[in-house]
Order: C-alpha cells, then sequence, then structure tokens
C-alpha cells in the first residue's frame, strides 16, 4: 500500500512512542472504512505533539489506537521499544497506567454516582498495587489541579464542566503516567475556560514530567502548548513540523486552508477552500486525498500519493507541490 511515509520518525533514545504505518479499519455494512490509514509519528519524553485536522480525519481513532482500544489493524505501537500490537491483553494490562486519556466531554466522563475522591482513586483500584497511594496522593492531584480537596466527597454534578476537566485531569495523573493523551480537552468548554484547562495542563505535564498528545480540530488551539504539530486530513499524514515552524511556514495547502480558517488570520489562501464538501473517508480520493478541494491540484495528484519529505529543519511535508516555505512567509 502506498504510505505517507516515515521520513519524520526520528533516531532520538529519547523516543516513548513510534507508531509506524499504522491502520485502523471498522467495518461498515459489509465494507470496511479506513479511519487510520498508514499513519508514522512520534513521541519522545517530555514532549507536547498536537493532532490536528476536521472532525472525522481519524484523531480520535489514531490516539486510541496508541493505547490499544481498538487494536490497530496493522502497524506497529511501540511503547519504549515494546511493541504493544504483539502484547497480550495480560501483558497489555501492565503498561497501560503509563498511557492515560483525557475525552472532550468532562460530564459524561466522569461517573455521576461515585464522589470526586472515588473518581480520581479509580486507576489505583483497577490498576492495583502501582507505586504508594494514600489520600494525601488524592488531595494533593485535586490542590494541583485548583480543587480544594475539601470538596472530594462531592459528585460530579456540583461542578462545572470546567472544574470537571480539572477532575479528569486528576485522574488521568494518579498512576504517574508517561503519556498523556488529550482527545479534545477544551472542545465542550467556554472560550473563556479553555485558556486556563490549557495553562493546567502545561502546568501539570512540567510538575509531573509527562508527553502529551494534544488533539483538536482547531489549530489555534494546539499553536502553543505544542512542541510539534502533526496535520491529519481523512486518515493521512499531511505535514509535521515544530510548531511555531508550522505556523510561521505552513507547506502543505490543507494546513494553510486550516490557517486561513481562524478568525482574524492573515493568511492568504482562498478561503473556499474548506467550504468544498469533505469527502468520504469510505471511499477516498486516489492519490492526494486532498486533490478535490486544493487549489493547486494538478493531474499527478489525483493518481499518486505523496509521502512526507523534508521541506526544513524537522519540518516534513506530504505534497508534490508544496508552498515552499520562502514564498510562504507573507
Ligand atoms: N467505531 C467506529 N465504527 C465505524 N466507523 C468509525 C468508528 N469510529 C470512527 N469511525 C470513522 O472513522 C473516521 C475517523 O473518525 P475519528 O477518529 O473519530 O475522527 P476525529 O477524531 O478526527 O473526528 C470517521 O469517518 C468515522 O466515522
Ligand atoms: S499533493 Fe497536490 S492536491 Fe495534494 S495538497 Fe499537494 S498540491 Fe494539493
Ligand atoms: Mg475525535
Amino acid at each position: 500500500m502506498a504510505g505517507s511515509g516515515t521520513a519524520h520518525l526520528r533516531d532520538d533514545p529519547r523516543v516513548l512512542v513510534r507508531v509506524e504505518h499504522m491502520v485502523v479499519e471498522f467495518p461498515i455494512h459489509g465494507g470496511t472504512v479506513q479511519a487510520v490509514s498508514d499513519v508514522s509519528f512520534d513521541l519522545i519524553e517530555g514532549e507536547t505533539l498536537g493532532i490536528v485536522g476536521e472532525s472525522g480525519c481519524g484523531k480520535s481513532t489514531t490516539a486510541r489506537a496508541v493505547i490499544q482500544m481498538p487494536r490497530p489493524t496493522s502497524g506497529s505501537v511501540l511503547f519504549r521499544g515494546t511493541d504493544l500490537t504483539q502484547l497480550s491483553a495480560e501483558d497489555l494490562r501492565s503498561v497501560r497506567p503509563d498511557l492515560q486519556m483525557i475525552f472532550q466531554d468532562p460530564i459524561s466522563s466522569l461517573n455521576p454516582r461515585r464522589t470526586v475522591h472515588d473518581i480520581i482513586a479509580e486507576g489505583l483500584r483497577v490498576w492495583g498495587d502501582r507505586g504508594e497511594w494514600s489520600i494525601d496522593k488524592i488531595d494533593e492531584l485535586m490542590e494541583a489541579v485548583g480543587i480544594d480537596p475539601r470538596y472530594g466527597e462531592r459528585k460530579p454534578h456540583q461542578f462545572s464542566g470546567g472544574q470537571c476537566q480539572r477532575i479528569s485531569i486528576a485522574r488521568a495523573f494518579v498512576l504517574d503516567p508517561k503519556v498523556i493523551i488529550c482527545d479534545e480537552p477544551v472542545s465542550a468548554l467556554d472560550v473563556s475556560v479553555q485558556a486556563q484547562i490549557l495553562n493546567l495542563l502545561e502546568d501539570m505535564k512540567a510538575r509531573y514530567g509527562v508527553s502529551l498528545m494534544f488533539i483538536s480540530h482547531d489549530l489555534s488551539v494546539v499553536k502553543n502548548i505544542s512542541d510539534r504539530v502533526m496535520v491529519m486530513y481523512l486518515g493521512k499524514v499531511c505535514e509535521v513540523a515544530g510548531s511555531d515552524d508550522l505556523f510561521a511556514r505552513p507547506t502543505h495547502h490543507y494546513t494553510r486552508a486550516l490557517m486561513a480558517a481562524i478568525p482574524g488570520s492573515r493568511a492568504i489562501v482562498d478561503e473556499q477552500v474548506l467550504e468544498a464538501e469533505l469527502p468520504s473517508a469510505i471511499d477516498p480520493p486516489a492519490g492526494c486525498r486532498f486533490n478535490t478541494r486544493c487549489p493547486a491540484a494538478t493531474d499527478e495528484c489525483r493518481s499518486v500519493e505523496p509521502q512526507l519529505r523534508p521541506v526544513g529543519d524537522g519540518h516534513f511535508v506530504a505534497c508534490h507541490h508544496p508552498h515552499l516555505p520562502v514564498a510562504a512567509a507573507s
């Protein structure tokens, strides 16, 4: 199968997660939908990787397949050198505490019948005797996320959406994980609360020394929190770059269109690009999957799938006719 390439993967001893050629298919009325189509990326210790793209491009499936829920159809997911796709369910149990998730909807992701204390301590119960734990640990985490430990006996409905997301964050940190996957953690929150939660995630990351995968459909949300950003489109990787570099020199036409769609953006791109219909993931376009909406598409784009290739230091793009950095500095 033609792929999106692995040129962007790093040969660095600090690599914690290395996903190669990951494919995730779901059965749908007789056929299959390929939600993730040969995706590769890596994450190094202490790094925040932003994953961005329109709804339906496969961000959540990519994230969930890293923790093997669901198991990828093919490809590998190395965590500290161990391929999680090859582990039995039992062996996977010993690794899962290191890989935690925070979800979009804080209220529905918390059990309404449990107290905040129980919710935060839940991982310790499920995963057993991992490390020390005490009421002090729960109180410390509650304080760290800005919830008064005296409210530990309250239930989720007694808190706002932003406070519930703080509780979810405390819950994710309780097992001292190495990687936290944040799937649109602020998308359901008021704009005024979003920045507080983003700041909290950054503080928690620094305090507890974790790496983050941070997913959002909104490029402006990933900008400040990410060290590196991966742009996805219809199950494929379009562009990977350091966050500053990506925003200074967006090179893939899809990245440029996403950037132009940010309110207040000065980017000069045909704003109609993303108004054209998103093709179905069930029957994606041949060649470059963005060709049906791309203002620069050629016959080559309609038949040959572009591979990721370097266009700058740590900057990779999968496009036959990339918007080259010098010209992009507008
Ligand atoms: N359990 C599932 N069964 C069938 N199709 C699915 C399932 N989960 C996701 N999909 C499809 O896979 C594609 C990617 O979905 P998803 O990973 O949720 O994207 P995103 O998080 O970027 O919005 C979509 O076309 C979606 O409809
Ligand atoms: S490969 Fe072609 S269709 Fe795809 S983004 Fe580049 S120019 Fe556009
Ligand atoms: Mg999603």
